[in-house]
Order: structure tokens, then C-alpha cells, then sequence
């Protein structure tokens, strides 16, 4: 492999290295230095910029992918400098070249400060990144229980130091009982069932794929994993009345529906900001399992107060499917973007192959022009457009519907797709046979001091899941069900229109979007751990995320602040971040025939190796927390 501009040695201007004890090895401190350089280095750089924007890379015709050489030919600091200033607009909410927060060995990051903590405690205390990781999930579900869960499901991605990597899926299944039609009425049309109650959830799958990966790769018991969670629900945490209240503070209608509302409205009203909050229940919950083990959730008293309560609501979920609930260990989508790797989810999640799909077709027009462009903007969406549109034709459990991987994430097959792509105009999303596919889900990142990492993304699908609080179990129950294409043809809760592949069948995992990933540079050494929460905005944001890093040569800060946009085939529209471009790019984008619209953009949490270290950068938009040593 040739050598890549990233991470080759620069040379630094005046040798100033900002805040951090030894400086990062990629190009942060570098680009801020030089933005702050001479007249002459910022005319040359605005040249840069101006040729990203206008003299397009010639379109790759098919079957060529522009050669290392081209790109290596490329500065990085000067395409850093580019991307930078056309991605972060006048007016956009965030600056360019915050630090991120720096930590010598060992790193979390999550939605919680009181999660990222407990994951650094047990690494302190000699244990590797799975035992933090799981460590962290467990504490999310106590201190970020919008999503956090116990309730729910996920997946991990596992890359261990010795160069072993692992994929856990651990998403939920639909209970025996479930039925292909069951959300939808007499009158024909979907019902809320699907999103609202008892028979919105899965079987979840958390505990199980907690304890499962702890069991392969990690060192501790689990009683020890479990003991920062334990206390954070027993002696209680000082909840966070910010960003709508997830970390405790929240009493919505779906909420007080249910049995929750006792602890989480008292007095019918939301706690406070500032208050301790104690879940006696989920304290007495997770003691079960640390002493037990997961049989305590599957087949003990959890079940037992589980299935109760569904009885008691109408649910469907028996002590058979949580008896027959098994995590599944499944081949790790491994990918390549010009000689970096992807380690990453298969399906039952869709992230992986869509990340791996579209990184594939936007490889046929590296370099790509600066990230905030007009031209790159076109590219991303036309990129997704394809690759949303195989995701959710195609994809599904794959133990019930055969899901061509190894075709929809071959180069040879992104060269034809990219071939189609007309530079100067916006492509139609073709109809597809449909058949269908949650708003609140978290990720997390650990690194440990041998290099050990795990990207876990994990949900309850919408805010506090479907509503439904178990009795004396003291958790919230996901309305992951939502994700199945409930009606094959009608867009779920995030407007995805997905097909026959993912309708509902007993026994089967719902098609997820969940893309946690890690990445390795070009000598195989770990770069980045990343991943979000945001529905089909996960996609593109993890996708964003790694070409802000490896194509567009960002710091992690910045890569994680810059603006992002989305597009997910159908609805037919190119979405971005209130000011996340300039008047001047939109009416570019218009020009070429794209429908544009504005959304929130998903919430990432991810770790990148720098010199000396490693930065965390906690998600900006909604508080996210790193924390290392
Ligand atoms: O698995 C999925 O794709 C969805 N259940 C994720 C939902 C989600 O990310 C909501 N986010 N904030």
C-alpha cells in the first residue's frame, strides 16, 4: 500500500502545539496554526478551497479509482484548512479548533458523564475496554435512561490489540407471538402500536450481549462491571435537566402513560435539574443479574416480573422468547476507504454495508472536494440515494432473508454506481418494491491503554422506548418493534420506506441502522472509534465523521463539529443542519435539482489515536461526555 497523506509526518510552521501534553499526530494543531499564518499561506489555501469548489475531480469514469499517487499528492494541512473553512459557515453554531479533551491511555465517551466515569473506573482498576464497555452500558442505563438500557438492544464492535476483531449483534427479536399485519387496523392504515405500549417491543437483548461479550473478551466478573451502575441507581445521581431532560429529568406524555411515572413525575412533574434520582427497582434489578448472571433477566425474577407485566398490558412477550433469546457473535463487515479499514456491523444492523456501500462509490471521486461545498454536498446525497436505496430494498435479519453482503459492498459494483452519478445534476430516486423500518438510541467509544477498542450503540429505538416501565423491575421496554417495515410501503417514524425483506415475522431481529465502527490507518494501527444515535442519520453522520478524518484531514473536534447532511433515498431530499451551509451552496444545490430540507443530525461519541494519547470528543450538539486518564 502506498503511503497515504494521513498520517505523514508535517512540518509543523512554528512548532506550537496547542494544549495538548504532546501534541496529536494528525493534523489539528497543524491546521490551526496555519490558519493563523501568513496572508500568502491563507490566499494559497482560499485558492485550494476555490479549486475544491469549482474544478470538481475529473468524473471518475467507470472502473478507474483515482490513483494513490493523485492523492497523495494532495497537502494535508491545506486540504484541512479547506475543508475547514467551507464546512464551518458564518452563523453555524459551532467554532472551528476546540480542543478535544485529551487523555494519555485509556478513554470513554458517552451521552453520560457518570457513564464515561464508570468506564474509566474499571479501566483504572486493570480492566480492558469490553469490561469498561460493558461497564459504561450498564451505567447508561441507570443515568441516561432515554436510551441507555436494559430494556433494549444493540451492537458491538470489538477490535482487540492483538489484531482480533468481533462483532456482537444483540438487537432485539419479535416475540413468537408477532404477526406480519399485527400493526395495522380494520381500517387498513398502521396503527401507533408499533410505537406506543406494550406490544411495541422486542424481546430485548441487552443483558444478554452485555454479559456475552464480557464472557469472550473481557477480564472481570460481572458483578465488577456492574458496581459502578449499581451504585449510580442505589445511592442515586444528580440528574441534568439539559437536552431534554434524557439524563433523568423527563416526564412527557409517553412517559406518565405508564408505570413510570411514579419515579419519573412525581407530583406530575419532571424532576428537577440538580436532583438526586434513586431507582431502588433498577438497583435491586441489576444486583440480580450481577449476582446471577443474565438468566436472572431471561428465566428469574426479572422475567418473571417482565412477563407479568406484559400480561397485565396486553403484550405478547412470554417466558419462552425470553428463554430462547441468544446474542449472536457475526462476521465483521470489513471494508476499505483509500487504504484506511473499516471494522463494522452486518446486518442484522444495515449500517455497516450502507457506510461501506457509499464510502465505496464516493472512493471513485477522491479526493473529494471540501466538506460544506456545493460539489461535495451533490456527491454525498447522490452516493446515498444508492446506497439507502439497496439498504432498504435488500436488507433484513439474516436468518430469514438472504442478504447479499459480499454484492453490495464489492468496489467493482460502487464503480457502476458511481459511473451513474451526473456531477452537475441531482439523480431521481428510483421506485423500488417496498415492503418497511426509531428516537432515541446512544453510542459509545472505549479505548484502553493496550489499544483495545469497542464502538457499542445500543437503543431503546424512540425516547424512554415504548413508554411501557416494568413493575418492580424498574426499566423501560424499546418500541424497537418500529424498525420492522410494520406496513411495507409506509414510512415508519423517521420516514424510512423499506421493503418485503424487513417485515415482521416471529423470531425475527428488525433491521437496524445502528453503525458503530472502527477504524484503522493504513499500517493496520487504530485510528478512530465512532458510531451515533439518530435513526438513518447514523449512517451518514458515522460515514461524515470518517471522510471528515481521512479525506478532508480534520481534527476529531472539528470533524465532529462541522456541519452534516443526510439523504436516505426516499424521501427524495437532501437534508442539513439548520446553517450548515451557505445561501450560496444551497442555491447551488437547488440549481442541480436537489430538494432540500433541514434536520437535527444524529449524536456521535468518538475517540481517535493521536500522538501521545488519544482525543475523546463527546457529541457537541447534546452534551456527550469523554473522559480518560
Ligand atoms: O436501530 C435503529 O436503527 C433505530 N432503532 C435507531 C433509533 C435511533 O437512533 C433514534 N435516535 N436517536
Amino acid at each position: 500500500m502506498a503511503a497515504l497523506v494521513f498520517p505523514v509526518p508535517v512540518k509543523l510552521p512554528n512548532g506550537a502545539l496547542g494544549n495538548q501534553p504532546s501534541g496529536p499526530i494528525f493534523l489539528g494543531e497543524i491546521v490551526r496554526t496555519q490558519i493563523s499564518s501568513s496572508a500568502l499561506s491563507r490566499a494559497a489555501f482560499v485558492a485550494v478551497l476555490l479549486v475544491g469548489c469549482r474544478q470538481q475531480p475529473s468524473p471518475a469514469a467507470a472502473g478507474t479509482v483515482p490513483s494513490m499517487e493523485m492523492v497523495d499528492r494532495r497537502d494535508p494541512a491545506r486540504v484541512a484548512e479547506a475543508a475547514v473553512r467551507s464546512a464551518f459557515p458564518a452563523g453555524w453554531r459551532f467554532t472551528a479548533g476546540t480542543p478535544a479533551t485529551f487523555a494519555e491511555h485509556a478513554m470513554a465517551v458517552s451521552m453520560s458523564k457518570y457513564a464515561s466515569e464508570a468506564g474509566v473506573e474499571i479501566m483504572k482498576a486493570g480492566g480492558n475496554a469490553v469490561d469498561a464497555a460493558v461497564a459504561t452500558g450498564f451505567a447508561l442505563a441507570v443515568t441516561y435512561p432515554s436510551a441507555g438500557n436494559i430494556g433494549g438492544g444493540g451492537f458491538m464492535v470489538i477490535r482487540m490489540a492483538d489484531g482480533r476483531t468481533a462483532t456482537l449483534d444483540y438487537r432485539e427479536v419479535a416475540p413468537l407471538a408477532a404477526t406480519r399485519n399485527m400493526y395495522i387496523g380494520a381500517d387498513g392504515k398502521l396503527t401507533k402500536k408499533s410505537t406506543v405500549g406494550y406490544l411495541a417491543s422486542g424481546v430485548p437483548g441487552s443483558v444478554a450481549g452485555m454479559a456475552e461479550a464480557l464472557r469472550k473478551y473481557g477480564t472481570m466478573p460481572l458483578a465488577n462491571v456492574m458496581a459502578p451502575a449499581i451504585r449510580l441507581a442505589e445511592e442515586g445521581y444528580v440528574t441534568d435537566s439539559g437536552s431534554g431532560g434524557r439524563r433523568g429529568g423527563n416526564c412527557s406524555a409517553l412517559i406518565a402513560q405508564f408505570e413510570g411515572k411514579d419515579l419519573f413525575c412525581p407530583g406530575g412533574q419532571a424532576l428537577k435539574g440538580g436532583t438526586r434520582f434513586v431507582q431502588r427497582d433498577l438497583a435491586r434489578t441489576l444486583k440480580l443479574i450481577a449476582a446471577q448472571g443474565p438468566t436472572a433477566f431471561y428465566e428469574g425474577a426479572i422475567a418473571d416480573s417482565l412477563v407479568a407485566d406484559e400480561q397485565r398490558g396486553g403484550g405478547i412477550i412470554t417466558k419462552e422468547d425470553l428463554r430462547r433469546y441468544t446474542p449472536v457473535w457475526r462476521t465483521p463487515i470489513q471494508s476499505t476507504y483509500r487504504g484506511y479499514t473499516l471494522i463494522t456491523m452486518p446486518p442484522s444492523s444495515s449500517g455497516g454495508i450502507t457506510v461501506s456501500e457509499t464510502l465505496n462509490i464516493l472512493e471513485n471521486f477522491a479526493p473529494l472536494p471540501p466538506t460544506g461545498s456545493a460539489a461535495y454536498a451533490h456527491l454525498i446525497a447522490e452516493a446515498l440515494r444508492r446506497s439507502f436505496t439497496d439498504r432498504n430494498e435488500k436488507l433484513g435479519d439474516p436468518q430469514f432473508v438472504k442478504v447479499p453482503i459480499d454484492a453490495l459492498t464489492d468496489k467493482a459494483y460502487a464503480r457502476s454506481l458511481a459511473a451513474q452519478i451526473d456531477r452537475a445534476h441531482a439523480s431521481k430516486t428510483p421506485a423500488f418494491s417496498v415492503g418497511h423500518e426509531g428516537d432515541n438510541t446512544t453510542h459509545y467509544s472505549v479505548v484502553d491503554a493496550s489499544g483495545n477498542a469497542v464502538a457499542t450503540t445500543t437503543t431503546l429505538n424512540g425516547g424512554y422506548g415504548s413508554g411501557v416501565w416494568i413493575r418492580g423491575g424498574g426499566f423501560f421496554m424499546n418500541n424497537e418493534m418500529d424498525d420492522f417495515a410494520a406496513q411495507p410501503g409506509t414510512p415508519n417514524m423517521f420516514g424510512l420506506v423499506q421493503g418485503e425483506a424487513n417485515a415482521v415475522q416471529p423470531g425475527k431481529r428488525m433491521l437496524s441502522a445502528m453503525s458503530p465502527t472502527i477504524v484503522l490507518d493504513p499500517q493496520g494501527q487504530l485510528l478512530l472509534v465512532t458510531g451515533a444515535a439518530g435513526g438513518p442519520t447514523i449512517i451518514t453522520t458515522t460515514m461524515e465523521i470518517i471522510l471528515n478524518v481521512i479525506e478532508q484531514h480534520m481534527t476529531l473536534a472539528d470533524a465532529m463539529r462541522a456541519p452534516r447532511l443526510h439523504h436516505q433515498a426516499l424521501p427524495d431530499q437532501l437534508d442539513y443542519e439548520p446553517n450548515g451551509l451557505t445561501v450560496a451552496v444551497q442555491d447551488s444545490l437547488k440549481a442541480m435539482g436537489h430538494t432540500l430540507g433541514t434536520r437535527g443530525l444524529a449524536t456521535a461519541n468518538s475517540i481517535m489515536r493521536v500522538r501521545g494519547g488519544l482525543d475523546g470528543v463527546g457529541e457537541p450538539r447534546s452534551g456527550g461526555a469523554a473522559v480518560g486518564y
